[in-house]
């Protein structure tokens, strides 16, 4: 099994990693920072004796998805991605756009390249998708982010449901928050949030099944089912109010 994972270089991803690595998954590792994926990529191969290979690309820029589309995998894993606390009139456009295609396009068309060329071989392929509980709801003061988010778990969804007498598998899993520097170090040392760890096992656990989607987290399925029901204008609220807190 060959994996491409997409934000190896920290938090989760870095995780995932390691999990998949344990397993003898062999892996091509992405993201900008190529030194920190050095040392990851050395790390692996040390201490699991896999065939790890590393790409250094920025997702924000289509340019750089070239170098990983021709690779051959049978599972991609979409971990990259960014967010960020702000007021959305106060996001530069330049901004909104490159997290649109760090969370939206690039995710997209990484899945496209892989399936069509699953397709055309008759090969099985798996892919998973790291949302977030902001792909549930609409998040203001994460305006973007959520919008985003919301739109790869539903893009990821209907594929899956395209897919499905093909033998490919394209799963999506929402996670509400982990302590890692996704929204900053301050962020990170809250309590009462799954360890970077965990949310990379309860990712991969996925795998084991076919579920289009799962939401992973006591917490998150409880607050997920809770704003289904709410009427929207209070689920707003409640969301604005705690995000608009954490801003400051
Ligand atoms: N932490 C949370 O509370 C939480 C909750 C729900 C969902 N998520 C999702 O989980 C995923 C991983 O986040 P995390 O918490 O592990 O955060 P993180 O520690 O900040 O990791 C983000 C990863 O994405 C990579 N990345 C960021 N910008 C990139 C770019 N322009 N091009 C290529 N790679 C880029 C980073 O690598 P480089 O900086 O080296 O490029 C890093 O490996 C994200 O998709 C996030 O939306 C996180």
């Amino acid at each position: 099994m060959r994996a491409l994972l997409t934000g190896a270089s920290s938090g989760i991803g870095r995780e995932v990693a390691y999990l998949l690595s344990e397993n003898k998954v062999d892996l091509i590792l992405t993201a900008r920072r190529q030194s920190v994926l050095l040392q990851l990529q050395q790390d692996l191969i040390q201490s699991y004796q896999i065939d790890c290979q590393i790409i250094a690309a920025d997702l924000s820029q289509s340019s750089d998805l070239s170098a990983l589309t021709d690779l051959d995998i049978d599972l991609l894993i979409n971990c990259a991605g960014r967010g960020e606390i702000a007021e959305a009139l106060s996001i530069s456009a330049y901004d909104d756009e490159q997290m649109l295609q760090l969370n939206f396009l690039s995710p997209v068309t990484l899945t496209k390249a892989f399936c069509q060329k699953w397709l055309a071989a008759e090969q099985k392929g798996r892919v998973i998708t790291v949302c977030s509980l902001a792909a549930r709801f609409p998040h203001p003061y994460m305006a973007m982010y959520s919008a985003s988010k919301a739109a790869m778990l539903s893009y990821s969804l209907s594929l899956n449901q395209e897919l499905k007498k093909s033998g490919i598998i394209i799963q999506a899993v929402c996670l509400g928050p982990v302590a890692t520097a996704f929204l900053g170090p301050k962020q990170a040392e809250k309590r009462g949030q799954l360890s970077p760890q965990t949310a990379a096992r309860k990712i991969l656990s996925i795998c084991s099944s076919r579920r289009p989607f799962a939401v992973f987290g006591l917490g998150s399925r409880t607050l997920d089912g809770l704003f289904k029901i709410l009427p929207t204008r209070i689920s707003l609220f409640l969301i604005a109010n705690f995000l608009d807190r954490l801003r400051s």
